[in-house]
């Protein structure tokens, strides 16, 4: 499935009265393609979850629109665009978020096995593959052992690979990764990477917001953000970087 931004933007007023209004993200243009690993990096407070979170259609943009495989995001009515979300995208969320109560796979079984995948997994029943698929990824992370335990007793890092599996369990057409490698050692940090690479190669748009620059080696695409008001649209650095987009006009996005 292919996502396009056209000329998204997000706005937030920060300070007493309505007059301080500032741009967490700015006109910018994106696509995420198809089969492609899309890395992001930036420094903290550039926008870069406020855009990923526009994207995967969890935050009304305030101006532009998405599209996923040409059709409005947005247009859709909350139950649908819902519907839509769990059908199609794999999101890890920057804070690791888990239900502490549940086990584990509990915790995977309750986003994945609800809705079928019908694009990348046609006729699937969802309820008995994906366990399978969950307990071998959780074992590619090394915490196969970890499937009934509740979340709640989990280190930060093993709540992140958890986050990892739920979110490629069902074989989702786009992947948003935010951060998915902060509080992992570099060995599991390579794994995950090569996890959301072959999801990639599976024919998956990914999307891996990051700070960690080894992310760059899974790169097909390489975009940077900036913070406050937007340089250049685009700017070329030294690294090469296998592809590059450019940002729309206004765009804080900068090629790296
Ligand atoms: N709900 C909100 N209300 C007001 N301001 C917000 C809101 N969400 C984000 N912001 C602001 O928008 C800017 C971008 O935030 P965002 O979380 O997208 O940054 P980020 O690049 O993901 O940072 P980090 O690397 O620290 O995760 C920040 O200045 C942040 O304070
Ligand atoms: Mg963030």
């Amino acid at each position: 499935m292919k996502i396009e931004a056209c000329a998204i933007e997000k706005w937030y007023f920060r300070g007493k009265g309505d007059t301080n209004r500032f741009f967490a993200v700015k006109q910018t243009d994106l696509t995420l393609e198809p089969g492609k690993v899309t890395v992001l990096t930036g420094r903290s407070g550039s926008g870069k979850t406020t855009l990923m979170h526009m994207l995967s259609g969890l935050l009304t943009p305030d101006g532009g629109k998405v599209l996923a495989d040409g059709k409005d995001l947005y247009a859709q009515e909350d139950k649908a665009l819902s519907g839509f979300r769990n059908a199609h995208f794999g999101m890890i969320p920057q804070g690791a978020d888990v239900l502490p109560v549940l086990t584990v796979m509990e915790n995977i079984l309750l986003v994945q096995g609800i809705y079928a995948n019908q694009s990348r997994n046609p006729g699937a029943d969802r309820s008995v593959g994906v366990q399978d698929r969950a307990q071998k990824l959780l074992g590619e992370m090394g915490i196969a052992d970890l499937a009934d335990v509740p979340a709640g007793e989990l280190s930060g890092g093993e709540r992140r690979r958890v986050c990892v599996a739920r979110a490629l369990a069902g074989t989702p057409d786009v992947i948003f990764a935010d951060e998915p490698t902060s509080d992992l050692d570099d060995e599991n940090m390579q794994i995950v990477l090569q996890m959301l690479k072959k999801a990639a190669d599976e024919g998956a748009a990914v999307l891996i917001v990051t700070h960690d620059q080894e992310a760059l080696d899974y790169a097909d695409v390489c975009l940077k953000m900036h913070a406050g008001v937007p340089g250049p649209a685009v700017q070329t650095e030294d690294r090469e970087a296998p592809s590059c987009q450019e940002g729309g006009a206004g765009s804080d996005l900068q090629i790296v």
